[in-house]
């Protein structure tokens, strides 16, 4: 890819496309963000959208579509059964993967639902770089159990490991020997990690697995969700990967692996997900679950629509210009921060820029949801909704007590061409005054607790009123400023 270099040595990312169709933003004032925060339980996902100035919970299924995009749509082939829509998707994950067999789905923890049923038993381990909370969520309530499988190091957010989602190989090795072989159904490898921030794994890493995995008759598992930063990242930081074209690395990685699945909703930058199998036997073993959870085998639960849009995005995510405009936007913002003193996740990953919460807010504890409050706290101080990915994200230990997570990290999400530079200035002004203030904020605690993947619909309150002295000093610093 070639840099276009500014002639004043400035170094700021530089969109290579151009906007055409635009969305109105409001900013509701500071007093008004509080109520509605308030009436949300102190749950961002359930705050309204027209609330919210900029959204960056996620990349998830809210990305940019592109003009070729948008004109697929219109010319998708609408039929209950033998769509040539579906026909012309499985044809480019047939080209891009190099895998024979599809089995599309709704989204991506539909194909999770499948897999876990299709191959997780009561008693199974499902060893793994890390976890997803759906993807745990699915294997558990089979009956299974995760481990997690990074170096202890990867876990610290501050770093210059370029792969901070490689397996450890020994933690591999000792755990297959510890568990045994026979009751571990699949080795699950997550591309562009999401909850320990967007961090890449590289392909080295995943060919040494797949070798500890043939070794031991255990098969391979892709979630690719996150590949397209991932592949943007080897072709950057793996030696083996700079003379290749994105769509060769991608084929190296498919090779390693006898499934991949992915959520289309970043994966193609639409809305859906899918199950690639190597083969037809185990195409077969689980096509019967498509018909009956998710629709006809030439749908899966999408919209005829979201399939052209997926196959147009699929092969845009060959093109370096397309994959790398996410990651640059997520540098700068991580680079911008931390010239500030404000602790970030490095090196910048994909996904998001993640604020390390226990560092920003380290006399919150653990048992009051730092990333959680801290979000409550960034919506109050500019609008923006971010994620929490953190203890909130947890599900309690079945004896009660909190699972405290290993880290807590606020994701700013880059959903992929939607923001501008300017607006990213915007929340890295509105965090950084968050920063110089980050003693006024404080915890929160449940009002109401689901049982599992709680962050989605629990609500919350403020453990003490940090939320009006919060208000008090924004006023005072922004006097009549939204
Ligand atoms: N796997 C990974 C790595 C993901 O990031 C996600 C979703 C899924 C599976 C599930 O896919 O949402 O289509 O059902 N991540 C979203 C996020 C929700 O905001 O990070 P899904």
């Amino acid at each position: 890819m070639k840099k276009i270099k500014f002639f004043s040595g400035k170094e700021i990312p530089l969109e290579m496309h151009k906007v055409r169709i635009v969305q109105k933003l409001f900013l509701p004032p500071v007093e008004d963000r509080q109520k509605a925060l308030n009436e949300a339980g102190n749950n961002l996902y359930l705050l309204k959208n027209n609330d919210i100035f900029l959204d960056m919970l996620t990349d998830s299924g809210v990305n940019a579509m592109s003009d070729n995009q948008l004109a697929s749509m219109i010319n998708a082939d609408d039929a209950y059964a033998g769509s040539r829509t579906y026909f012309e998707l499985e044809a480019k994950i047939q080209e891009i993967l190099e895998m024979k067999f599809f089995l599309p789905a709704h989204q991506g923890r539909a194909c999770e639902n499948l897999i876990a049923k299709r191959f997780v038993k009561p008693g199974d381990v499902v060893p793994m770089n890390y976890h997803f909370t759906t993807t745990k969520a699915h294997i558990v309530i089979n009956g299974g159990r995760v481990i997690e499988l990074v170096s202890d190091d990867s876990l610290i957010p501050n770093s210059t490991d370029p792969f901070k989602g490689n397996f450890d190989l020994n933690k591999l090795r000792n755990s297959i020997k510890e568990i045994g072989a026979e009751h571990i159904p699949f080795v699950r490898v997550e591309a562009g990690t999401n909850l320990i921030g967007g961090q890449p794994i590289s392909l080295e890493n995943i060919e040494a697995v797949k070798n500890i995995c043939r070794e031991h008759g255990i098969m391979m598992l892709l979630d690719a969700s996150l590949l397209q930063d991932n592949l943007y990242f080897m072709k950057l930081r793996e030696e083996k990967c700079r003379d290749l074209s994105i769509k060769e690395i991608m084929l190296k990685v498919a090779s390693n692996f006898d499934i991949i699945y992915f959520s289309a909703r970043k994966f193609g930058f639409a809305r859906g997900g899918g199950i690639c199998l190597r083969t037809k036997e185990l195409w077969d073993s689980m096509k019967e679950t498509v018909t009956l959870y998710e629709g006809f085998l030439t749908y899966g639960g999408m919209s005829v629509r979201e399939m052209a849009a997926i196959t147009v995005g699929l092969d845009e995510t060959l093109d370096m210009e397309v994959i790398s405009q996410g990651p640059q936007f997520i540098e700068y913002m991580v680079n911008e921060l931390d010239k500030r003193g404000i602790p970030v996740v490095k090196p910048a990953g994909g996904l998001g820029c993640h604020l390390d919460a226990m560092k920003f807010i380290p006399h919150v504890s653990g048992k009051e949801y730092p990333a959680a409050a801290l979000c409550s706290a960034l919506y109050i101080a500019g609008g923006i909704r971010s994620m929490e990915r953190g203890t909130l994200s947890e599900d309690r230990n079945p004896d009660g007590s909190e699972h405290l997570a290993s880290m807590e990290l606020v994701r700013c999400a880059m959903p992929r061409r939607v923001f501008t530079l300017s607006q990213v200035d915007y929340a890295i002004d509105r965090i950084t005054w968050l920063w110089e203030n980050r003693e006024l904020i404080g915890g929160l605690r449940f009002t109401e607790e689901p049982k599992t993947l709680r962050f989605f619909v629990g609500r919350l309150e403020p453990v003490s009123n940090w939320q009006e002295k919060l208000v008090k000093k924004f006023r005072e610093d922004f006097q009549d400023s939204l």
